[in-house]
């Protein structure tokens, strides 16, 4: 088992295998040529569905954060996005009363006009997430620590009750980072990151990630979304 600073150090970076290259090289390319056959023998399409740097970024965090599968997006909102469309109309989310406000926004502005629904509780009560539970709870919402209060969540007591009610917990784990906490090892089923924060490091990149503990109906659906969709 590789040590995680070592991990953290080296993943993404392994030499590029057609050339040998250290630096990974950044492909360009919004459109991968057929070969002869006429097939896309290498696997590569059109860089909406799938690209080598989006994938190599991919599998490097989904392996740091333990989880199956993870979907890298333009921002971190793109993310929370996507998650929202892949829900149906009628779902409901949990959030805390602490979060990033853009996404608590989002859901209960414009997504509210497509049928989410939510309900917002404190976070640092179980017995509150418990209360807020329906039928149609799909998501409850963690962000631990929260922006702006840094407030913390007891991650595998939130989980427990999210799975109980067969709903998942999505953790925003933008401001622990992987290398802090790992949330899928205690519990959580999906990982958001806005990667343009400590993942990017230099205020010079906007992204954002969904990692996935496993093959689902929403994880498939996510998927689905990214390529179609293109966020
Ligand atoms: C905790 C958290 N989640 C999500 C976001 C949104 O990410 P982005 O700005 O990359 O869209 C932010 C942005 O500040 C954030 O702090």
């Amino acid at each position: 088992m590789i040590d995680l600073a070592t991990k953290l150090a080296r993943i993404g970076t392994e030499p590029d295998p057609e050339t040998g290259a250290l630096t990974p090289p950044i492909h360009m390319a919004s459109t991968y040529a057929r070969d002869e056959a006429g097939e896309y023998s290498r696997g590569f399409v059109y860089s909406r569905l799938e690209n080598p740097t989006r994938r190599r970024f991919e599998e490097a965090l989904a392996d740091i954060e333990g989880g199956e599968s993870c979907a890298a997006f333009s921002s971190g909102m793109a993310s929370a996005m996507t998650l929202f469309q892949a829900l149906d109309p009628g779902d409901h989310i949990v959030f805390p009363a602490d979060i990033y406000f853009g996404v608590r926004h989002l859901a209960t502005t414009v997504f509210s006009r497509w049928g989410l629904k939510s309900d917002i509780v404190d976070m640092s009560r179980l017995d509150s997430v418990q209360d807020a539970i329906t039928d149609r709870t799909r998501i409850v919402w963690a962000e631990s620590p929260s922006n702006p209060q840094l407030n913390i969540t007891d991650i595998e007591g939130v989980a427990e009750i999210a799975h109980a009610a067969s709903a998942q917990l999505v953790v925003d784990s933008t401001w622990s980072t992987p290398y802090l906490m790992q949330p899928i090892a205690l519990g959580a089923d999906i990982v958001l990151h806005s990667v343009t924060k400590y993942l990017g490091g230099h205020s010079d990149v906007l992204g954002g990630a969904l990692v996935f503990s496993e093959k689902t109906t929403l994880s498939e659906r996510v998927h689905e979304l990214q390529r179609e969709a293109g966020a």
